[in-house]
């Protein structure tokens, strides 16, 4: 199989072509292929600045202090959700149908499971959003330690999950269904192949292209905002010692000594 051409099915043509030949019109390109490139250089460009300039304020910034009993159960309800989403989509965006066909998925049993596992999860994502802002906005020292910044973000991302999961609703639950892999999945593979093409865009039902719109947008606040920590998820949490601050024990517990663990002088 050619595995470009599967990625891009415009590829054979020139960029930015319709089929017939006609050219895609001027707003079109603007918002299918200029700005998800200004999105990604702002997103990319925007993260080395801030680690270059702002080293010591990449952090998550944690509430955890303040309040943990709203916080143990908005976090991973959200966290949960947004990796279960952000797995479909690389699965429905990235990987062309013509790969889930020739495995032996059929169209209807992708389908199926998408829209519910989809479902499931943007609504997961959805509610422990809204615990999490209920929360900032509640509790005093909570809602004191947020910032203009960090509302903007909450504001952009709340819209961007609302809008995804409205058109997966409204498209698939509410109304008789719709492919997006025909055709934003095509756009969205056109633009990292360098292929740009805002054709496969233009039919598109409108909540699918302000979902779009607004992520492009959360993606080129992203380096500014706390959001930042998702390149740095704190893997190494789950294996490093605690921290000690004084014993005067020879020997740190009933274990025996782990590497890593060692008393520091
Ligand atoms: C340019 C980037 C993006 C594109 C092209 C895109 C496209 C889509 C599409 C086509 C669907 C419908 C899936 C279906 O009907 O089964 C969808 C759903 C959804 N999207 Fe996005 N999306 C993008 C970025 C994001 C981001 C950054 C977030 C979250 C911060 C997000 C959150 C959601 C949610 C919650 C749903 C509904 C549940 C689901 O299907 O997983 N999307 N998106």
């Amino acid at each position: 199989m050619n595995v470009l051409a599967s990625l891009a099915p415009a590829a054979a043509a020139p960029a930015l072509a319709a089929p017939d030949g006609a050219r895609a019109g001027v707003g079109s390109v603007l918002l299918w292929v200029a700005l998800p490139y200004v999105a990604i250089a702002v997103f990319v460009l925007g993260h080395v600045w801030r680690y270059r300039y702002d080293k010591f304020g990449w952090t998550t910034r944690s509430s955890q202090l303040y309040e943990r009993r709203l916080l143990r159960i908005g976090s991973p309800l959200f966290h949960f959700g947004i990796l279960v989403v952000a797995l479909g989509h690389v699965g429905g965006l990235l990987v062309p149908d013509a790969w889930t066909d020739a495995a032996g998925i059929s169209e209807h049993t992708y389908h199926v499971v998408a829209v519910a596992l989809g479902t499931v999860a943007g609504f997961c994502t959805l509610s422990g959003l809204a615990i999490l802002i209920y929360r900032r906005r509640t509790v005093g020292p909570v809602f004191s330690a947020t910032t203009r910044n960090d509302k903007l973000m909450y504001a952009v991302l709340a819209l961007t999950i609302v809008l995804g999961l409205a058109a997966t609703v409204a498209a698939n639950i509410v109304g008789g269904g719709y492919d997006y892999r025909e055709t934003v999945s095509p756009w969205f593979r056109s633009v990292f192949v360098l292929r740009p093409d805002a054709e496969p865009m233009a039919g598109v039902p409108v909540l699918f292209q302000l979902h779009a719109l607004s992520a492009l947008l959360l993606f080129s606040i992203w380096p500014f905002t706390r959001l930042v920590h998702m390149l740095t998820a704190p893997v190494g949490y789950l294996t490093r010692p605690y921290i000690v601050y004084r014993s005067r024990d020879e020997r740190l517990g009933a274990a025996p000594p782990r590497r890593g663990w060692e008393r520091t002088p």
